[in-house]
């Protein structure tokens, strides 16, 4: 019987993938593309019933998304040393991982049975110590090794209106008091449903256009 929670048994073509943050070489190891990843993932999976929603496979952990690099760039921009630092869908987990560089206390977290297996190898080569915990926003009952962060960051989460109150509901559980988080989103038709989402919950939100070159990003900071 096959381990679906070995990254190996899917036949993923792989890539490694750099970013420069902070005047630091970080580098990554990845999926070769998304869409490019779909295939083999049904192949593996084939009709078999995992317990987990199908979507829940869909290999997006994988990539390094564009959002990523910029909250990267933020977190090297701030200090965070001493900080508790909660990365939401961390994919291959760049933001968490240069955090964890400049001495945050990190958890980084994703509900793709892959994504630890990335993260932790991605940590070691880059020669950081960051945790991993499964996390699925659906789960209201999650415990993390932190009760509350001061800095939560997510980049790329709002690709679908259903995540909306989800990623909502993560920032509400998890933010102190006193905390701040920072999202970086490639304006997705939903960023305006989250804004008021957020609003509604009582959290105050402030969303800035970011010089990213060709590719419009949107950088969102949070505080209550
Ligand atoms: C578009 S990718 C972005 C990955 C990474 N943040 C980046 O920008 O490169 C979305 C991420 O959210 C994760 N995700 C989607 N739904 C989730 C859920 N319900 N709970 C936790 N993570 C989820 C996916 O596994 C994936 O890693």
């Amino acid at each position: 019987m096959q381990d679906l929670s070995d990254p190996r048994g899917f036949g993923y073509g792989r890539a490694t993938v750099q970013a420069e943050i902070g005047g630091r070489t970080y580098r990554l190891a990845a999926l070769d593309g998304f869409e490019e990843n779909v295939g083999a993932v049904y192949r593996t999976l084939g009709g078999r019933n995992t317990g987990r929603d199908p979507g829940d496979w869909m290999p997006m952990f994988g990539v390094l998304w564009p959002g990523a690099v910029a909250l990267a760039e933020r977190v090297a921009a701030e200090d965070v040393a001493g900080l508790d630092v909660l990365e939401l869908g961390c994919g291959l987990g760049l933001p968490a991982i240069v955090a964890a560089s400049r001495r945050a206390r990190v958890v980084a977290t994703d509900n793709h049975p892959h994504a630890g297996a990335f993260l932790a190898a991605n940590a070691r080569h880059n020669g950081v110590e960051v945790s991993f915990a499964e996390l699925d926003w659906r789960d209201e009952d999650a415990v993390l090794p932190c009760p509350r962060f001061d800095r939560v960051i997510a980049s790329d989460l709002l690709y679908s209106a259903q995540l909306v109150p989800l990623v909502v509901g993560q920032l509400a559980r998890w933010l102190a008091e006193d905390g701040r988080a920072w999202l970086v989103d490639p304006g997705r038709l939903a960023l305006p449903s989250f804004e008021a989402e957020a609003r509604r919950v009582g959290l105050q939100v402030e969303v800035d256009v970011l010089d990213e070159g060709e590719r419009e990003l949107f950088g969102i900071d949070i505080s209550w």
